[in-house]
């Protein structure tokens, strides 16, 4: 079993023939990919990763996870962007709804920070972990992100100040750059287990890199079968597989065909189970940096479904027609759940006794998908067969590997992210740091006036 695509229901809204016109430009993004011809040639680490990973790195990486697992009832993983959204998707995506409440002592609690600088989820954050036995993954690939590096020294200090330095030693562990930045100079120093996060991965292709394996690895999830699947889906996407039977040509074609010739401005990834949020906050970031510059790119957005239709089902069904939605669908769900009988049915839902609750979800899933078609919203279909690792792992590569193509179709790079500097540089100068004393002038001359 594998996941799949269905674009019946998108490519209804193009001209015939539309996507496959698609097939000599996407054989030359491919080719580009393959041979590192394309721009952003010095990030495409990500394209035969899956295939290249060891059982013996997964070996290291499990071993380092076991001892976190051992020695915290808490662990914080410190890391923003492509140092975050890939773990979080992964470990809320197979772990329980409600994981922190029904702490089984079996896994570590997983907690995330260094995402926001709000000072009361630092706060709360650091009060909850007092009287916890916790550990820290201090990720950052440049090793000076401000969010990250605020958050991890203060998780640095309390963790020393309640374990003692030699003991925090064991708890801290940084995956980062091998040479540079300060997270390597702190990691070496303090004599922190580490690992490299390679050069020619960008951050929002690092998901299977220690950068997501690790953190996934502690929550107890099992990475080997999350790169088997990507791996599965590397053959499955490859450039020497037809056009047709290429999941990842055919949707990286077909959202390039709904955003040029058929005004198609922003995609809407939507799930039909709240597991997969993170998931798709995974997906907009990928898609997002890579694609939205140069004044272009499709707008990536995001709704959970059946809860969204209550807020966003209006504006998706009637408003400005500038949208498609690629529909997350998980064929089966993991658990079983009947709805049982009621002998006075005040409810009248006695019609649904027996019935699993997946059963009315799958109806509401088609229901909006025909619902939308008609209200003129094309509509992307990637089935999933279940929600475990193999398929996560899948996703992941399927939807990395279609982004490369797509972007490389729209002509920008899709592995660089220059306009996410902007809000750095004025935050620096207005924080004055060492080393934008010029900025510094420049902008409060700005706001002066
Ligand atoms: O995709 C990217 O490159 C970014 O989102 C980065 O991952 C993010 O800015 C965090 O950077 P770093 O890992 O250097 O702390």
């Amino acid at each position: 079993k594998s996941i799949s695509l269905n674009i019946t229901k998108a490519a209804s809204f193009l001209a015939e023939g539309a996507v496959k016109a698609y097939e000599p430009k996407v054989k030359a993004a491919q080719e580009a990919l393959e041979n590192g011809t394309c721009e952003g040639n010095d990030f495409l680490g990500w394209l035969h990763l899956p295939s290249s990973i060891t059982p013996e790195f997964l070996n290291e990486i499990q071993a380092v996870a076991n001892t976190l697992r051992k020695k915290c009832e808490v662990v914080v993983v410190a890391g923003i962007g492509g140092s975050y959204l890939g773990a979080r998707a992964v470990i809320e995506g197979l772990g329980n709804s409600f994981a922190w409440l029904v702490n089984d002592k079996k896994n570590p609690t997983i907690l995330f920070a260094g995402n926001n600088i709000g000072e009361d989820y630092l706060f709360e954050l650091t009060s909850f972990l007092k009287d916890k036995k916790f550990g820290v993954i201090n990720i950052s690939k440049s090793g000076t992100t401000t969010e990250t590096a605020l958050a991890f020294r203060l998780l640095k200090k309390q963790c020393e100040d309640q374990r003692g330095k030699e003991e925090a030693k064991d708890v801290i562990v940084a995956v980062t750059d091998a040479k540079k930045g300060a997270a390597r100079t702190c990691a070496d120093k303090e004599g922190y287990k580490s690992f490299i996060i390679p050069d020619n991965v960008g951050g929002r292709f690092s998901v299977l890199t220690p950068v997501g394996l690790l953190p996934i690895a502690v929550a107890g999830f099992d990475v080997k079968q999350l790169v088997a699947g990507a791996a599965e889906m590397e053959k499955a996407c490859g450039k020497d597989v037809a056009f047709e039977e290429n999941p990842a040509a055919i949707y990286a074609a077909t959202r390039q065909a709904l955003y040029t010739q058929a005004g198609k401005k922003i995609e809407i990834v939507c799930n039909f189970q709240p597991k997969l949020h993170y998931f798709a906050e995974w997906w907009k970031q990928l898609y997002g940096e890579s694609e939205g510059k140069d004044q272009k790119g499709i707008f990536p957005a995001a709704c959970d479904f059946t809860t969204d239709l209550h807020s966003m089902g209006q504006w998706i069904q009637e408003g400005e027609r500038s949208i498609f939605e690629t529909v997350i669908s998980v064929e089966t769900p993991n658990e079983k759940l009947l709805f049982p009988h009621d002998d006075e049915n005040l409810d009248g839902l006695n019609f649904l006794e027996g019935k699993r609750v997946d059963e009315v979800n799958k109806m509401a899933e088609l229901g909006t998908r025909l619902a939308h078609v008609d209200g003129g919203v094309p509509n992307i279909l990637v089935n999933v067969p279940e929600l475990n690792a193999y398929y996560l792992g899948q996703l992941i590569y399927f939807f990395e590997k279609a982004c490369g193509i797509s972007g490389l179709l729209e002509e920008v790079n899709p592995f660089n992210q220059p306009g996410v500097e902007a809000y750095k540089k004025n935050m620096f100068a207005l924080l004055n740091k060492p080393g934008y004393e010029a900025e510094s002038k420049a902008i409060q001359e700005r706001l002066a006036n």
